[in-house]
């Protein structure tokens, strides 16, 4: 077992950042997801021994993360969400300086190996400052990689990436999944863990809330996805087989047996209420569908991005 987790909870005072979470990860990419302030970071930190836990237990290669804290070092890698290289080296002087670090052998290949593998052979020998976003992003992929660790852990790899490096970034990370590394990442991009994890895990203030395989996450809701784009003001709805699933600031979702059939029923209902109805239309779940479906409800929660938003009023109170 790559990682393993028992009742792990840690509390920041009064606030319970990661609340009794328990985890099983194999040989597998693992996606940690949840807007922010869920308690994703405080995982990751606990899981790299960078931070103790509060109660319960933690194993990372069959290794207690707080009373063998060493030989979990040995075994893993973590890339922080902020930046952790230095601009003013080159690529190369970057990752060697982790190479001699960790004491590798044969360190001029293997960072000629990583650099290769992080497609940044070519820039190598430039400084770091005249890099993009993406190329510093993998550049922390390729110095974490040096030691080959066999389990990697990554904190937002993709945040502030515009859409072609998250998508390099992503086909890297692939990659080395292939190489047989166990990848645990967090992400608040749901979309790209649905292509990406082999099973993800949503975790809401602190807890988990659903636990699979993307694609089985998505099966569980069974049904069709209508998205109403709408202006003015919902008073709810009650028709047989159409179940409301969630108010994204103008778009309201709903979940119907039929997506085609309910449309017509939907869109007459709604127009009833005097709602202006802008566009209505059918998909199949996505993992945002089902963080709505576990967590948010129109009172007291809304949807992911109005989550998002809240959280960062919440902190600026
Ligand atoms: N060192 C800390 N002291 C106090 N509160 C913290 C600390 N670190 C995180 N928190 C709080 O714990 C919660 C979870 O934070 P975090 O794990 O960083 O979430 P995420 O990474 O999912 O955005 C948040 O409410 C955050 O404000
Ligand atoms: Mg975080």
């Amino acid at each position: 077992m790559s990682v393993k987790t028992y009742e792990l909870t840690k509390y920041f005072n009064k606030l319970c950042a990661v609340d009794h979470i328990n985890l099983e990860i194999g040989n597998e990419s693992f996606g940690l997801l949840g807007p922010n302030g869920a308690g994703k970071t405080t995982t990751v930190l606990i899981l790299t021994t960078l931070l103790k836990p509060g109660t319960g237990d933690a194993y990372v290669c069959g290794y207690d993360v707080v009373k063998e804290a060493k030989k979990v070092r040995n075994v893993i890698s973590y890339v922080p969400q902020d930046m952790a290289v230095d601009i003013k080296l080159t690529g190369r002087e970057n990752v060697l300086l982790f190479a001699k670090l960790y004491g590798v052998a044969d360190r001029k290949k293997k960072v000629d190996e990583v650099l290769e593998l992080m497609g940044l052979s070519e820039r190598a020998d430039d400084r770091v400052n005249s890099y993009s976003g993406g190329m510093r992003r993998r550049l922390e992929l390729a110095q974490a990689l040096v030691h080959e660790p066999q389990v990697l852990f990554l904190d937002e790899p993709t945040l502030g990436l515009d859409v072609s490096a998250r998508r390099k970034m992503w086909e890297h990370i692939s990659s080395l999944k292939k190489k047989g590394v166990t990848i645990f990442i967090t992400t608040h991009y749901m979309d790209e863990a649905d292509k990406f994890c082999d099973r993800v895990a949503i975790i809401d203030r602190g807890k988990i809330v659903a636990m699979d395989s993307p694609a089985k996450l998505k099966n569980s809701i069974g049904k069709d996805v209508i998205t109403a784009s709408v202006s003015g003001e919902f008073k709810g709805l009650n028709i047989e087989g159409i179940t409301f699933l969630g108010r994204e600031i103008d778009n309201i979702k709903f979940t119907a047996e039929s997506g085609s059939e309910a449309l017509p029923l939907l869109s007459e209902a709604l127009s009833r209420q005097g709602l202006k109805v802008h566009s209505l239309s059918v998909r199949e779940p996505s993992l945002d569908d089902v963080f709505l479906q576990k967590v948010g409800t129109q009172e007291e929660q809304g949807s992911f991005d109005d989550y998002k938003f809240r959280t960062l009023l919440r902190r600026r109170k």
